[in-house]
């Protein structure tokens, strides 16, 4: 990073030169932690202009549309690399060869079982439970079953809890959903693609043997590529500040999940879907584009707008692709639902409040519309989000437990409660 600097004159007089660094790609940052001993804070609620880490993992443009994961765009990954050599790349920083993606495959498949003992966590659930629930609790538990590699100072360690992240949570989504249908447990199968594998855990009945289809198994492998990671969102955000505190991995990632499943985030993708389906012909769209207009109606069109893209989202122009194969290949392509979502997107793009705010479809637009095609509940949409992002998590996890300067995270603030008073006695309050 290259270095320049920034004056900042106090109202005390004082003159601060604060040193700026220059990224590979974006913003330059100016450097402000030494301002605590001028006798000030910075102030930037929502950090809407705070970098609060480096990182080399993802790289988002937003007024472009742009999004890079090591530098290569997403729709090129998305249509060239399966998610494991995308997984392969988040983690390790490169594209595996041949070999080096059958070797990080088998790893995974080594730890696509949980204990048998995990299973009789779900039984402590209602049937009806939200899955993100039973998530949050299941894969927090982990760390219960793995004292082997706990010690987040052991390079070993860290990449042993992160592949038994990234192979036991998509073992343990299928469960919530057969947990929530009263199906038996399906068990991994390592012959499979983690796509497939997922599929076949989710829907494979004892009873009859059903491959799952190629089309849908595309989808969801695109969907998990497009869904992997995001730089410094609300959830790895999240995930960083737990981990800052040398927390095991398992219980960040739980973290994670629970920071993700909020309908802002990560729970729009079930949001839109239930939004989609509320308005259900499209002579009612006028009707909710209205109300999401109304500053007195907290009604917002789950499905766009963005923290940092004020352009397409690139994700969600992968997405709308997908939506219209899987469509095509379940039958489904004169879908109602499908053909309110197009014309929502269309009457909101030419509106003057949504290009005004920039307010473009972002991931979670299409996705619900794919994953409801290929016959997922709209309650377990955000649980595949999770299954996807896991492997952002576990590798923005890595990279910040990895730095040598790391330190906890503790942000401070502005305080605008009572000073310091004197307690009085109860019979004079
Ligand atoms: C994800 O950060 C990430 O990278 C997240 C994510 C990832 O991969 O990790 O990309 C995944 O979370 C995608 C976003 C999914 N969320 C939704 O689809 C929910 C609906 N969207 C909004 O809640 C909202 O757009 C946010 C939360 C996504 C972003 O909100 P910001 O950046 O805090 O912006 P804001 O709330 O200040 O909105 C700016 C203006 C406001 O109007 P004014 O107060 O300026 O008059 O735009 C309006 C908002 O009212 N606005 C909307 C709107 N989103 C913003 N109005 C109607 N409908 C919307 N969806």
């Amino acid at each position: 990073m290259t270095e320049k600097s920034a004056k900042l004159t106090l109202p005390s007089g004082e003159e601060l030169n604060l040193a700026m660094y220059s990224p590979s790609e974006g913003n330059d940052v100016i450097d402000v932690s030494k301002l605590v001993k001028s006798g000030v804070f910075t102030y930037d609620p929502g950090f809407m202009s705070t970098a609060a880490c480096e990182s080399k993992i993802t790289y988002i443009d937003g007024s472009k549309g742009i999004l890079l994961y090591r530098g290569y765009p997403i729709d090129e990954l998305a249509d060239k690399c399966d998610f494991m050599e995308v997984a392969y790349l988040l983690f390790n920083g490169e594209l595996p060869n041949a070999d080096e993606k059958q070797e990080f495959v088998d790893c995974v498949n080594n730890h696509t079982m949980v204990h048998e003992q995990l299973a009789t966590f779900f039984r402590g659930f209602r049937r009806d439970a939200h899955p993100m629930a039973i998530m949050v609790g299941v894969v927090g538990a982990l760390s219960a079953f793995y004292h082997d590699s706990l010690d987040i100072n052991n390079p070993e360690h860290r990449s042993r809890s992160a592949m038994r992240l990234i192979a036991k949570v998509p073992t343990i989504a299928a469960m919530c959903y057969r947990y929530s249908m009263g199906h038996p447990f399906v068990y991994p199968r390592n012959e499979m693609t983690y796509a497939e594998n997922f599929l076949h855990q989710m829907f494979s009945m004892p009873s009859h043997d059903k491959k799952p289809d190629p089309v849908l198994v595309k989808a969801m492998d695109r969907i998990f590529t497009l869904h992997a990671d995001h730089e410094q969102n609300c959830s790895t955000s999240t995930v960083r500040l737990a981990g800052s505190s040398g927390a095991n991995p398992f219980a960040c990632i739980a973290a994670g999940i629970a920071s993700l499943w909020g309908p802002a985030h990560g729970g729009a993708n079930e949001a839109c879907l239930n939004m989609l389906n509320e308005i259900g012909d499209v002579s009612r769209i006028p009707e909710f584009i209205a109300r999401a207009k109304d500053k007195n109606d907290p009604f917002r069109l789950m499905g766009f707008g963005h923290r940092v893209y004020k352009n397409f989202d690139p994700r969600a122009k992968v997405m709308r692709e997908s939506a219209h194969e899987v469509l095509a290949a379940t039958g489904k392509k004169d879908d109602p639902i499908l053909k309110v979502a197009m014309e929502l997107e269309r009457i909101a793009l030419e509106d003057p409040y949504f290009i005004e705010k920039k307010l473009y479809p972002n991931v979670d637009f299409y996705s619900g519309i794919i994953l409801q095609s290929i016959g997922i509940p709209t309650n377990m949409f955000t649980v595949i989000f999770a299954l996807a992002r896991t492997v952002g998590w576990v590798a923005q996890w890595r990279e910040m437990i990895s730095e040598p300067t790391q330190k906890i995270g503790r942000p401070r603030q502005l305080y605008t409660g009572s000073s310091e008073r004197k307690v009085k006695p109860i019979e004079s309050r």
